[in-house]
């Protein structure tokens, strides 16, 4: 693999930077304090990172709200900063992905500002979607709940797909394509390698806005509508193509993932066609339940689409347990039942077993690490930490808990500040006082604690990347045993990953050493209990 092709098979750490290190004891995460941990990133082995949005922003949605694409929000940093960072980064062999919100903008945009000023049919609104009518003009709904319309003063309304503080962009309207090229360019000449483009299946609407008929259990599920008037419409493709042009014109040319929460597996290698974006995240592997036949469906599927894609080399898939989205894999994983539930933060959902949780995410991420392609890992995810199930209701800020009027609880709890030392007060975040507090002897978890204890699903992560990169297994991915409850597969003729999803204990093939265990405290040719996972090389010989 050249360095070009990094993008084929790395492992790329997600950092949610409000809630990553503080590096001005403000309480909230910010550039500095991503500077001060890259020789963490680099010393746990990943290939590279993906920053959540850092832009100017009035923060009603995480910074998914964007007030100026080419500006930094001064809780974080400034430009000079980041160009800092990106520099920093390469010099620890880290490629740095940035976060670009096309769909909307916030309503604090000089655009949006620019469009409530002006009269209805001018120029300033014709960059939006806005609509007239003395009701709200159709039956789409707002990911985070209501009516997707807002009224403004004039009477004319406006369309937001999520906030109504984030604005749907017109993406027929050529100023809006420009801006958008303009700002790829922008990052990319600061050194940027890449982008992962939210909400990548939503910018074209249908132009006649039609209903869509609405059912309340829509809401942040695969939707598999044909011809949906707002999701995955065709002509979006010609978008990501103009991308692609600005992408490739850079040495080394830079890479795109598509946030696209699409179900056919057709429709969602469209997204990585030749010419196009370069990879796209498998939800559906995030979204299935700690089953093997489940997992078995998941993997199998995604290995033929990405076949699917048309691309001559194949587009590579892409595996991840966990993200800023979604309930943190200990929590869903530790449910009394694994009931596929689509990953949703849901306190409703019943009693989690913390040990249960963590012992099954260690071994998802042997099996997610074992995999072909790219894997994905969110902030600590190598400290095996869970939810935050008990903020406090007046500490909560996702809008999905704000705007539902406390019915759903949102995404707050896998965004809660990292532990890195077991200090009473902030675990070492980089204040006392957090901007989400973080839960009781959340420093037990701590990266200081975990860096000493060779047992610890930090130093499970590390081996296993270490052995990832020093093994360099072919891509191809051969089944051994996916019957019952035990998934067994091959990489290449050394090479074995073992998975037991069920009640009673396994033998380890004959045959094999073990090269790495999710249950550290086994010894290397103990069977492997329920819910655990074993790297193995084959000898060959019969001899275990
Ligand atoms: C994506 C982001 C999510 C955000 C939404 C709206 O799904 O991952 O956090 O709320 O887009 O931008």
């Amino acid at each position: 693999m050249t360095d070009v092709e990094w993008w084929r098979t790395a492992v790329i750490y997600q950092i949610y930077i409000r809630s990553f290190a503080d590096g001005d004891g403000d309480g909230i995460g910010d550039i500095a304090g991503i500077r001060s941990r890259l020789g963490y990133l680099a010393g746990l082995g990943v290939d590279a990172i993906w920053i959540t949005p850092w832009y100017e922003s009035p923060n009603n949605d995480g910074g998914y709200d964007v007030a100026d694409y080419r500006a930094i929000a001064r809780e974080y940093g400034d430009v000079r900063g980041a160009e800092q960072l990106v520099a920093e980064a390469h010099r620890h062999g880290l490629k740095v992905i940035l976060d670009i919100v096309p769909n909307h903008t916030s309503t604090d945009h000089p655009w949006f500002q620019a469009a409530l000023a002006a009269p209805p049919g001018s120029p300033e609104r014709a960059r939006y979607h806005f609509m007239d009518g003395h009701v709200v003009p159709n039956d789409w709904r707002s990911t985070f709940g209501g009516p997707a319309w807002t009224r403004v003063p004039d009477g004319q309304w406006y369309l937001h797909l999520f906030d109504p503080t984030q604005a749907d962009l017109d993406w027929s309207h050529p100023e809006v394509r420009a801006e958008f090229l303009d700002l790829l360019r922008f990052w990319f000449d600061r050194g940027v390698d890449g982008f992962r483009v939210d909400v990548a299946t939503g910018l074209i609407k249908h132009p006649g806005y039609p209903d869509l008929g609405y059912r309340e259990e829509d809401l942040l599920v695969l939707t598999d509508v044909p011809d949906h008037p707002h999701r995955d419409r065709d002509e979006v493709h010609a978008v990501y193509r103009e991308w692609r042009e600005v992408a490739d014109a850079y040495d080394p040319p830079r890479i795109f993932v598509a946030e696209a929460w699409v179900a056919d597996p057709e429709r969602l290698a469209r997204y990585v066609a030749p010419a196009q974006l370069h990879t796209a995240f498998n939800f559906p592997f995030l979204q299935s339940a700690w089953d093997a036949g489940d997992l078995f469906t998941v993997i199998d599927s995604t290995l033929r689409t990405m076949s699917l894609s048309g691309s001559p080399s194949g587009a590579p898939p892409t595996w991840v347990l966990s993200n800023h989205d979604v309930e943190r894999t200990v929590t869903r994983y530790g449910r009394a039942y694994t009931r596929k539930h689509q990953g949703r933060s849901g306190h409703e959902l019943g009693p989690v077993d913390e040990d249960l949780g963590r012992r099954r995410a260690r071994a998802a991420l042997l099996l997610m690490l074992a995999l072909p392609g790219v894997a994905y890992l969110y902030q600590g995810e190598e400290l095996g930490l869970p939810d935050h199930m008990d903020i406090p209701d007046d500490r909560l800020r996702d809008p999905i808990w704000t705007r539902s009027g406390g019915r759903r609880r949102g995404r707050d709890g896998c965004r809660v500040p990292l532990p890195w030392t077991p200090a009473p007060d902030g675990a070492g975040f980089g204040s006392a006082d957090p901007w989400l507090p973080q839960p009781p002897g959340w420093g037990r978890l701590s990266v200081a604690n975990q860096v000493d204890d060779p047992a610890s699903t930090y130093h499970l992560v590390a081996r296993a990347l270490r052995i990832r990169r020093e093994l360099d297994v072919p891509q191809e991915l051969e089944w051994v045993d996916r019957a019952g409850s035990v998934l067994r597969f091959r990489r290449g003729p050394d090479f074995e990953c073992v998975v037991n999803l069920g009640d009673t204990e396994v033998p380890l093939p004959a045959g094999t050493v073990t090269l790495l265990r999710s249950d550290a405290h086994a010894a290397a040719g103990d069977p492997l209990g329920p819910d655990t996972a074993a790297w193995l090389r084959v000898r060959g010989d019969g001899t275990t």
